[in-house]
């Protein structure tokens, strides 16, 4: 949600695993889900989706365990459509236009997603607000990848605002969705150096080059079922970890 409308902000609570959700849903809890079966990602995406492509490959060539259940837009001429369709995924998209207030949009949006029981959402490149509404619910469920060492430049143009401040490190990082715009505990980043004479062009695309394998690093570490979200911070196996930092073998250190 990093290039999301300008003037948004995302609204979500999220601060515990998904049972924990279900218990308080429920007051049952939730029966454990068995680290072999293939995590059910729900993909959000607005434009392009080279991260869901990332996501499709990985999963094809059988280096994430995982299965995409939905792919969702605002924009029902996203690319990312199409590359979920010649997938073989279920894609799916809404028109704000079609709904009286962004409220009813994220009912009807988060209605659709939950038809296809996910795990885990994933905002690729999905550009809308999310209301408090939809993410209140689905605590520690909703990640988004943010193409900035957060919490340094939040919201748009993240490679104009990192040149524009003359920094030597830029990145991108994969976050769960809190209310703060793009301020979610971090679950992990990738960095790499701004190099002399790049401007937004290179620079983004040496970045998003970074994105896929980090958000894929991420998602194996959901789909052990390592990584959770508990009272505000990230734990990785149980352990409160800081941001984790992706290796150029792209591995985590
Ligand atoms: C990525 O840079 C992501 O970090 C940001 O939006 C872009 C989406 O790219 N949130 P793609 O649609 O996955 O190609």
């Amino acid at each position: 949600m990093g290039n999301r409308e300008p003037g948004m902000a995302p609204r979500a609570a999220a601060s515990a695993d998904a049972g924990a959700a279900h218990a308080h849903a429920t007051g049952v809890p939730a029966p454990a889900i068995p680290r072999s079966a293939p995590l059910r990602l729900a993909v959000l995406a607005s434009g392009r989706g080279s991260n869901l492509q990332a996501i499709l490959d990985a999963i094809a060539g059988g280096t994430l365990n995982a299965t995409v259940v939905g792919v969702f837009s605002d924009r029902p001429r996203a690319a990312a459509l199409q590359r979920a369709r010649d997938a073989g995924a279920q894609a799916q998209a809404l028109s704000p236009r079609d709904f009286t207030s962004r409220a009813a949009f994220d009912r009807a949006l988060f209605d659709a997603v939950d038809a296809v029981a996910p795990e885990l959402i994933v905002c690729a490149g999905y550009m809308r607000l999310i209301g408090a509404a939809a993410i209140t619910p689905r605590p520690g469920r909703i990640i988004n990848i943010h193409p900035s060492l957060l919490p340094a430049f939040k919201g748009l143009h993240t490679h104009r605002q990192a040149l524009a401040a003359g920094v030597v490190e830029h990145g991108a990082s994969v976050h769960f969705v809190t209310a703060d715009l793009d301020g979610g505990p971090v679950i992990a980043q990738a960095r790499l150096p701004v190099l002399p004479g790049d401007d937004e062009i290179a620079l983004s695309a040496r970045v998003l080059s970074r994105e896929h394998p980090l958000l894929l690093a991420a998602l194996r570490l959901f789909a052990d079922r390592d990584v959770t979200l508990r009272e505000d911070s990230v734990h990785l196996r149980d352990e409160r970890t800081a941001p984790l930092q992706l290796s150029s073998n792209n591995a985590f250190a």
